[in-house]
């Protein structure tokens, strides 16, 4: 089914489907979310994703009356799926997912922003066997705390361990107490609000310039207004920043997700 485009005012592109409408999922309701913890069973909506590579099914919990970060979004599903399929693969992507630079012992220790549901922290602790922190605002945790009990048997079977911590972007004290002892950094559809843009970037700078260590962030990203190219610009002044994965369009519509490779300048 086509999706149809809407333009407004001839700087906002957007395309909307049933299932993906940004003129809901972006907006006043993010920040004002209801306790999670009183979601009645009708706004849960519970599913299982098979990953191939393991063997298993992960289940995640969204709970869409509560606001955008209680939804998966596209990107997040992209970066599922290619976690899921780097295994015997060797592409940039495939490449950064193996990458132990602290010794082959030890777990890739992965930071997550703006986890959402935590889906994509939770399928890279267990497809890599990873150490991996998912992040966002504290009134989304408590969602991510639910999906990381519920998949607490499949984690420990793949040695992936999922810690959780408050990190709202460009805030000093988050970011401190998070540290830097990671590498790599994951995000997906992390850049939408323009107000948004540079507390991320801010945290961006902390992470991937401010220690001595090289550290990666690797970005999923579906592109929905135009405006978006003012973070990329301003992103690009500090960091190398190289597109590492081009999805198809899906479900009609003309633009696909794109995963972006941040990298600090030198
Ligand atoms: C569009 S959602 C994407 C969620 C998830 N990564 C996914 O792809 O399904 C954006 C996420 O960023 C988080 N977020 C928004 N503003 C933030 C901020 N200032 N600091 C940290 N996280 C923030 C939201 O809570 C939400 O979970």
């Amino acid at each position: 089914m086509t999706s149809p485009i809407v333009q407004i005012q001839g700087d906002i592109d957007i395309d909307i489907d049933e299932d993906f409408n940004p003129f809901t999922m972006i907006l006043p309701q993010d920040g004002k979310d209801n306790d999670a913890n009183h979601a009645t069973p009708q706004h849960q909506q519970q599913e299982l994703y098979f990953l191939q590579s393991i063997n298993s099914n992960i289940v995640i919990r969204q709970l869409p009356s509560q606001g955008l970060s209680f939804q998966l979004w596209p990107a997040a599903t992209i970066l599922v799926t290619l976690l899921d399929n780097t295994n015997g693969l060797s592409t940039p992507l495939s490449d950064l997912f193996k990458r132990q630079e602290n010794g082959d012992s030890l777990p890739l220790r992965i930071l997550e922003l703006g986890s959402g549901t935590g889906i994509v922290g939770i399928v890279a602790a267990a497809v890599l066997g990873a150490k991996v922190t998912v992040t966002d605002l504290p009134h989304v945790l408590p969602n991510i705390q639910f999906n990381v009990d519920a998949n607490s048997q499949v984690l420990e079977q793949q040695n992936g361990v999922v810690d959780i911590a408050a990190l709202s972007w460009g805030e000093s004290q988050d970011m401190e107490a998070v540290g830097r002892d990671y590498d790599l950094i994951l995000g997906s559809d992390v850049v939408y609000h323009d107000h948004l843009y540079d507390p991320l970037i801010k945290t961006l700078r902390f992470f991937l310039l401010g220690g001595g260590k090289k550290i990666a962030f690797v970005m999923a990203h579906l592109r929905r207004w135009k405006k978006e190219s003012v973070f990329f610009k301003r992103a690009k002044k500090l960091f190398d920043v190289q597109v590492i994965h081009t999805e198809p369009p899906s479900n009609g519509s003309r633009i696909g997700v794109v995963v972006y490779l941040f990298t600090g300048k030198r």
